[in-house]
């Protein structure tokens, strides 16, 4: 799978791509992450990407003529043209579902915004598909795309150890719940007992404890996912 970056600040990436389960991904070559500066695709001497917005107002906005001819030559520099996400608040609100659509792609796009965001017109020419995080505001996409990229490479085949973990994880496919409690060693800590029945190695009732338990804790916590 390969992911294409298109940033004002390609190195922010650095720090994340260079451990644990992604740098693992990486040099495993399950993944491939490449990272493109969009001041690159600018024509003005001074390398300006943004401008005073027209009508008025306080911020800067990402020039079109900069951004869309960016993404127009990364996109074709594959025969897969991919999915196109451009990354802004005002977009369709990520879940699991989608994450989980997002991880039988081949290639995805990651379009991230900074100031006050693209000139309407990017939209409009590119027609990507607006993602958000959530509805709050960053100061970049560069963060949300980070987190599309470490939802979905878990569920790229061999990226985690255990294909069956992504399997349990909250919010997944045939589960749709939250996964239930789960502890480790010492079996007691300040007086706090591991329940018996994980210990007492019968897989079926272990089975059927943990599902029970997430049925619980979804009940109490997001009893809006059993609407799904
Ligand atoms: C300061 S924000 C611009 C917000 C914009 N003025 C608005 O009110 O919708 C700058 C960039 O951060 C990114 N961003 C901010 N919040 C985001 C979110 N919740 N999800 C995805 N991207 C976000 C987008 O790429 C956006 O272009």
């Amino acid at each position: 799978m390969l992911f294409d970056i298109l940033t004002l600040f390609p190195n922010i990436f650095d720090g994340y791509l260079s451990e644990s389960l992604v740098k693992n991904a990486i040099d495993r070559e399950l993944i491939r992450v490449r990272r493109y500066n969009i001041r690159d695709w600018s024509t003005d001497k001074h390398h300006k990407v943004d401008d005073s917005p027209y009508g008025g107002g306080s911020g800067m906005v990402l020039k079109v003529d900069c951004v869309v001819p960016c993404v127009e030559e990364v996109r074709a520099n594959e025969e897969n043209r991919g999915r196109l996400l451009m990354m802004t608040p005002q977009g369709k609100r990520i879940d699991q579902k989608f994450v989980e659509e997002l991880s039988q792609e081949q290639r995805i796009l990651l379009l991230c915004g900074r100031y006050e965001g693209f000139d309407e017109r990017v939209s409009q020419i590119l027609q990507p598909e607006e993602i958000s995080i959530g509805d709050y505001v960053l100061n970049g996409g560069e963060a949300a795309a980070m987190i599309i990229i470490d939802a979905v490479i878990r569920l790229v085949p061999g990226v985690l150890g255990d294909e069956f973990s992504s399997l349990c994880d909250s919010f997944s496919t045939g589960n749709r719940l939250l996964e239930g409690p789960q502890y480790t060693r010492p079996r007691v800590y300040r007086g706090l007992e591991v329940p018996e029945i994980l210990v007492g190695g019968n897989h079926e009732q272990i089975q059927q404890w943990r599902a029970e338990e997430a049925v619980k804790r979804t009940e109490q916590r997001r009893p809006d996912l059993f609407q799904y």
